[in-house]
């Protein structure tokens, strides 16, 4: 349900960086020139600027730099239908908060976003560094109801969509290393956690969760993992508008969603693997249960498993395992 946030928002946004009448904003929303100002004074409290003038009206001067609902919900291109958010200011993983959720009873598909982390967990039950607002924590939490085999290529394929809208976003193509790293420069940006609950031999409910590295310079990481880390504002020189981003992040992810249950994704899965794989003929190592195979990585198998061919020419297929590059003899 829009509120009179939503409309002055969306009016501002429209005019850019042009001016809205108070008094046209006060008409539109049936509500005096003086409530326009109470909620212009509540947004800047938020972390908004705007510039005031009699004469003119207001202009958007600056937005706030952490995620503010609101302004990601004016910004979304297509409000999914039966989809909700909820924003946090600090949770423990909002992975393990969706699961609450859902175990609750929330309509599903949703997603749950936060500014902080207190517990935010990789694979391997590694910590997500989630202390910068600047960044984005997400998970997207979805009832499929399929068959668990039906969704083993399922992060791969976030994964490549996750590529597709950074290289629109910012105009700076990343890479996706095996399974779930999105990298620039050979550097970490991003991981995805996706976690699925199974009831007799159906997907009950599934957790797609995101962490993206956005505006905290890699550099503020605890120093062994700034080495291996970048943030897109590294990578572009520049801040990036993390709530505009965060709603073409919805936005897609409820695309990329819809087109794997459809098995539209078939399409052309395997042209964007090629186009955003960095591990393709590459030397590799690969921890896996404790062992360190080593070999030539050749592709993907139909069910996403990583193709390593070692010195031998033998080919063998890993479900899971910690890829890192070798330099090449
Ligand atoms: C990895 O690289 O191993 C995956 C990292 C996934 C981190 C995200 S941040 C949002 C969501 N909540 C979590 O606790 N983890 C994921």
């Amino acid at each position: 349900m829009p509120t009179a946030e939503h409309t002055i928002l969306r009016e501002l946004i429209a005019q850019e960086t042009g001016w809205v009448s108070g008094s046209a904003l006060a008409r539109k929303l049936g509500v005096s020139r003086v409530a326009v100002w109470q909620h212009m004074e509540k947004m800047r409290a938020a972390g908004f600027a705007f510039e005031a003038q009699r004469a003119r009206g207001y202009r958007l001067v600056s937005r706030p730099a952490t995620l503010h609902a609101t302004l990601i919900e004016t910004q979304l291109k297509v409000t999914p239908r039966n989809f909700s958010m909820v924003l946090l200011d600090l949770v423990d993983s909002t992975n393990d908060e969706a699961a609450r959720q859902l175990a609750a009873g929330r309509p599903a598909p949703f997603v749950v976003l936060a500014r902080r982390q207190t517990s935010g967990r990789g694979r391997f039950g590694r910590t997500w560094h989630s202390e910068s607002a600047e960044n984005l924590y997400a998970s997207f939490a979805f009832r499929p109801r399929v068959a668990p085999d039906r969704m083993q290529t399922f992060t791969l394929w976030m994964g490549l969509n996750v590529c597709e809208l950074l290289t629109r976003f910012i105009g700076i193509s990343p890479g996706i290393k095996w399974p779930n790293d999105i990298l620039f420069e050979g550097r970490k940006a991003g991981g995805m956690l996706t976690e699925a609950r199974v009831d007799a031999d159906q997907i009950r409910d599934l957790i797609f969760g995101i962490g993206l590295n956005v505006n905290s310079p890699a550099g503020t990481l605890p120093p062994d993992l700034a080495r291996r880390a970048i943030s897109l504002s590294d990578v572009t020189g520049a801040p990036v508008d993390l709530n505009r981003l965060a709603a073409a992040m919805i936005g897609r992810v409820q695309l990329a969603y819809q087109k794997f249950t459809d098995g539209e994704h078939l399409k052309n899965f395997a042209d964007l693997w090629h186009r955003y794989d960095v591990l393709r003929n590459r030397p590799v190592a690969l921890l896996e249960g404790g062992r360190r195979h080593q070999g030539i990585v050749t592709g993907l198998d139909d069910e996403g498993a990583l193709l390593l061919r070692d010195e031998d020419g033998h080919t063998q297929r890993f479900r899971a395992g910690e890829v890192t590059l070798e330099k090449a003899s």
